[in-house]
């Protein structure tokens, strides 16, 4: 049975990037210790690294050293067999491949990049390998500005040559199609390949093939002098800024880089003003040619800007940096995690991963590992695509979290503030956000508004609500969002970023209610810790629960962790293990754990019960040896506000482990809560359960 897989293209420039981070995301979401593997790098100067090793281990957090990744450079390999040391070559991969094979579940093996000696070579250098190391492959075949004909010919010929080596061939994949062409290789492929092989088609997509500033700047080796948090700006055009200032303008596209002597002060400023304006495309970048500095005073006007696009000097003419810029080819690079986004997520709308999966992967899995809970939380949320309105508009974060949503196609989004001060925001912070998706509303200017206010009056007139105070509410975000909820009008809620948690909870708890049978909202957190992911509740809502309470929240959580796949074995926390201690504290303890076993006998439940007891197989055997959940709990209940929000950040910043949540548990639809300091991560999270929350159970 192998643990690996060889991805190989028979062309150059066929996109397998694609691929390999497409399946490298799937893979983590089925195993647990995957690692990355390329027999052979390109070529890097001193200090560089290669970019695909270091994105994998960057983006996916693999446990592997950059050294363990990689056999040979190009030049290496070049080098051993001219002097006819092919053994040695072949040797050395076998063992740095069966290191990883054997620390791992599966390892990714990523085929050669063409690099100049020839396809035909390099492509019998991948075959000699895959061989050797006896892995399947899966053929990645460049289809851009072919004739599906041709390509499934080539898929042929290529297929009989693995045949002769005996390298099992498990799928193939067309890259690059022209979106028209799409059905015809479908057609084509499925007519003329063998049945039992995986087929798909990835059609053509710009935004992949656009190289970045960084990118245009490596290329040209220039010297960054302003702009240096921009370098992810793609660029799809690039124009000559010689000419008079207000003609060159009129030339601008989206995303335009302007290559300019570097004495063209007047062009420099035009071109900031232009990518700030709401009237001009936006700039990607400016090259300033001939290595000439900008005038003293330029420089210091420049200086003096908050957002100023990438603006790099070159010591070549403007005729031979534009030659270069030109054949500057995109990669996919660690911090353009947009573009990787998009690259997964293009892979995983094109491919049946359940098929490929299934094909590859042969193993079963132990457990849920943080990464698989989050790739199958994701998978889980796109199945029935849920929407979600954002209240806190004005925050970049949420505009960013909004962007990778929107890419990766998780959700619909409504988007709450000022319509013009957000649209400036996504300018500046050089974010497009599919219109098809995402709404963007004022509550103030909203036709929605009138009968918001009276549905909130009407719902809230027994509690002393009148006319002008619903009104005044309802002009808030988080008071709007949440009667969206309430009305069906969006299906869940996330804020928090800015605003409180009482701000942001307190128009659900009056009026989204709770559900049927449920007296009490709270909250869990899920851990994801290095090796398993645990339920923590609750850490955010209730400061001083009952034992009522608290056995309710013992339920609720219960509840959600198995909603979320994990098995629940409650542990009600407290300063004392079974029936040693005493105090006010413990006996509320007891007496929650008791009500519980009541209403729900099936649950295993322990309490009171110590953290260590609860967690830890030894000192659990050791003060309650007949308890079922002792040294294995997967839900931890917190005795109070206090304990629980300080455990859950404290093992968050000590250990480094995700918190995903607060998710509020018990309401009749969900709203959940952020905390001010999220970070986008948290968020695009926080969204993702949210959704996952209003499907259909
Ligand atoms: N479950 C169900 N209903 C509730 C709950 C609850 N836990 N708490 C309040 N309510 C209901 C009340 O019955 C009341 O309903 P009504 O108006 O129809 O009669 C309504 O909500 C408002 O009740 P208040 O007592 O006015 O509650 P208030 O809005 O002041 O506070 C809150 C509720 C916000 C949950 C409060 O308990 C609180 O501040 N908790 C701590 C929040 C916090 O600071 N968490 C830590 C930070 S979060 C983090 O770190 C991620």
């Amino acid at each position: 049975m192998s643990k690996a897989i060889y991805i190989a293209s028979s062309e150059p420039n066929s996109g397998k990037s694609i691929v390999t981070l497409g399946l490298m995301n799937i893979l983590l979401g089925k195993l647990s210790k995957i690692a990355y593997f390329k027999p052979v790098i390109r070529d890097i100067s001193k200090n560089k690294k290669a970019t695909s090793i270091e994105t994998m281990i960057d983006h996916f957090g693999l446990n592997t050293t950059y050294d363990e990744c990689y056999a040979f450079t190009y030049s290496e390999l070049l080098k051993f067999r001219s002097e006819d040391n092919n053994a040695f070559v072949i040797d050395t991969i076998i063992s740095k491949y069966k290191k990883l094979e054997d620390t791992h579940d599966f390892v990714l093996v990523d085929g050669m990049d063409f690099e100049g000696e020839g396809s035909s070579f390099e492509f019998a250098l991948n075959v000699e390998i895959a061989k050797n190391l006896s892995i399947p492959f899966i053929l990645i075949a460049k289809s851009g500005g072919c004739l599906a004909d041709e390509v499934t010919s080539n898929v042929l010929a290529t297929m009989k040559m693995l045949r002769d080596q005996e390298v099992p061939l498990l799928a193939v994949i067309a890259n690059k199609v022209d979106p028209l062409k799409v059905k015809e290789f479908h057609k084509l492929f499925a007519h003329r390949l063998p049945k039992y092989l995986l087929t798909a088609i990835i059609p053509y997509i710009p935004e992949l093939r656009s190289p970045t500033m960084k990118e245009i700047v490596e290329g040209v080796d220039g010297k960054v002098l302003f702009g240096q948090n921009y370098l992810s700006n793609p660029v799809d055009h690039f124009i000559v800024g010689a000419m008079q200032l207000e003609n060159c303008i009129t030339h601008l596209e989206e995303n335009t880089l302007v290559v300019t002597p570097g004495d063209r002060g007047d062009i420099i400023i035009a071109m900031i003003q232009a990518n700030l304006s709401k009237n001009y495309p936006k700039v990607a970048g400016i090259i300033l040619s001939g290595g000439l500095a900008p005038d003293e005073r330029i420089i210091k006007l420049v200086d003096g800007l908050e957002t100023v696009v990438p603006i790099a000097q070159v010591q070549m003419g403007t005729f031979e940096t534009v030659n270069k810029v030109a054949g500057v080819k995109s990669r996919i690079y660690p911090e353009n995690h947009l573009k990787i986004d998009l690259a997964i997520n293009t892979f995983e709308k094109n491919t049946d991963t359940v098929l490929l999966i299934d094909k590859i992967v042969t193993s079963q899995p132990e457990g849920i590992t943080p990464r698989m809970f989050q790739y199958q939380l994701v998978k889980r949320a796109k199945l029935e695509k849920k929407h979600i309105v954002l209240p806190e508009g004005s925050d970049d974060r949420i505009l960013e979290a909004a962007a990778k949503l929107l890419k990766q196609e998780v959700v619909r989004l409504t988007i709450l503030g000022k319509k013009d001060e957000i649209e400036a925001s996504l300018h500046r912070l050089n974010i497009e956000l599919d219109p098809k998706n995402v709404n963007i509303i004022n509550p103030i200017d909203s036709p929605l508004l009138p009968d918001y206010i009276s549905t909130l009056y009407e719902l809230r007139k027994d509690k002393n609500v009148n006319m002008d105070m619903a009104t005044d509410s309802m002009k808030d975000g988080a008071y709007f969002g949440t009667m969206m909820v309430y009305k069906g009008d969006a299906d869940g809620m996330v804020s928090g970023s800015i605003n409180t948690t009482q701000h942001t909870i307190r128009p659900a708890l009056q009026f989204i209610k709770t559900k049927p049978g449920v007296a009490t909202v709270s909250s869990v957190f899920f851990m994801c810790l290095q090796d398993r992911v645990i339920v923590f509740g609750d850490c955010a809502v209730i400061p001083k629960p009952t034992s009522e309470q608290l056995a309710d929240i013992a339920i609720s959580s219960a509840e959600s962790s198995i909603m979320f796949g994990i098995e629940p074995k409650v542990a009600m926390l407290s300063y004392s293990s079974g029936a040693s201690g005493t105090g006010e504290e413990v006996e509320k303890v007891r007496r929650a754990t008791e009500m519980v076993k009541a209403r729900k006998p099936d649950l295993p439940i322990e309490g009171p019960i110590q953290y260590d007891a609860a967690v830890d197989p030894v000192v659990g055997k050791q003060k309650l040896p007949n308890s079922k959940v002792a040294g294995q709990a997967t839900v931890l209940i917190f005795p109070d506000l206090n304990t629980g929000n300080n455990t859950y950040k404290a093992v968050q910043r000590e250990t480094g482990a995700v918190a995903i949540g607060p998710m509020l548990q018990g309401l009749n639809k969900p709203v959940n809560d952020l905390s001010r300091g999220c970070t986008v991560d948290d968020i695009f999270n926080t969204v993702v359960i949210t959704a996952i929350q209003s499907q259909r159970p």
